[in-house]
């Protein structure tokens, strides 16, 4: 722990890579692992534009569970930490999977959503995009004013990541003295590849999971426990 803490001290330039695993401990629950299943479905069954395009209410009543869990939640000592962390250096990229919002209401500013906004709905006609934050939705599957289907601001299994985020995230690991990767399986790309590429470009990488992922023997430490009681630990100067 120590070293990694040190590692983290000394960084100028330091970039974050979390998932699901962050939130948590704020009652959200993640994709995978114990609690991941809503009714019998996994996230590769609903996030999709063909699941959509076959059931949109169906997609649509998922979005609005998780929406409701994250209406209730607040941020949890991880994110808080994190946020203190972006305030101690100059130079910090918050890339997250996530989709809650909950970095931005812990008070992180540098945020790069890989995934999109779960507080955002956009025309599958018109293409507008506008923030939606009611819970639960009164219409489901809601509509746009031009009559067409409005879909979560996501992005599903299939589709491509936003190029703008993407490449300033991969700008970020390039650069950064140290890569944490906080609460993710690991095992969805391209977000996943963010892990290797650090590596190849000369970042520490320190990694914090309740579990094993397919880096863990790879990096340069890996610790195992929750994010909430682990990040403040490391970020304590
Ligand atoms: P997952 O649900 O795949 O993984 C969550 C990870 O967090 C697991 O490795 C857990 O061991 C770990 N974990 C759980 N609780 C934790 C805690 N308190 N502290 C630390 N770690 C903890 O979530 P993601 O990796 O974010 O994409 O999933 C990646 C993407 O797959 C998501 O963005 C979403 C999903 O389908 C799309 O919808 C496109």
């Amino acid at each position: 722990m120590n070293q990694a803490r040190e590692w983290i001290r000394e960084a100028r330039a330091i970039a974050v890579l979390t998932g699901a695993g962050i939130s948590a401990e704020s009652g959200v629950p993640t994709f995978r692992g114990p609690g991941g299943l809503w009714r019998q479905y996994s996230p590769e069954q609903l996030a999709t534009p063909e699941a959509f395009a076959r059931d949109p209410r169906l997609v649509w009543e998922w979005y609005d569970w998780r929406r409701c869990k994250v209406a209730g939640a607040r941020p949890n000592a991880g994110h808080l930490a994190l946020a203190a962390l972006e305030e101690a250096k100059p130079r910090f990229t918050l890339i997250t999977q996530n989709v809650d919002g909950l970095h931005d209401r812990a008070g992180s500013r540098s945020i790069i959503k890989l995934h999109g906004d779960l507080w955002t709905v956009r025309c599958t006609a018109c293409a507008r995009e506008r923030r939606d934050e009611r819970v639960p939705l009164p219409e489901l599957p809601p509509r746009c004013e031009c009559g067409a289907l409005l879909r979560p601001g996501v992005v599903w299994f299939g589709e491509p990541l936003p190029a703008g985020p993407w490449e300033e995230a991969q700008r970020a690991v390039r650069e950064a003295d140290v890569l944490l990767v906080v609460g993710t399986s690991a095992v969805v790309y391209p977000a996943a590849g963010l892990v290797p590429l650090a590596a190849a470009c000369g970042a520490r990488v320190i990694e914090c999971n309740l579990e094993e992922t397919p880096f863990s023997a790879e990096v340069d430490k890996s610790f195992r426990g929750r994010a909430g009681e682990l990040l403040p630990q490391l970020i304590a100067s």
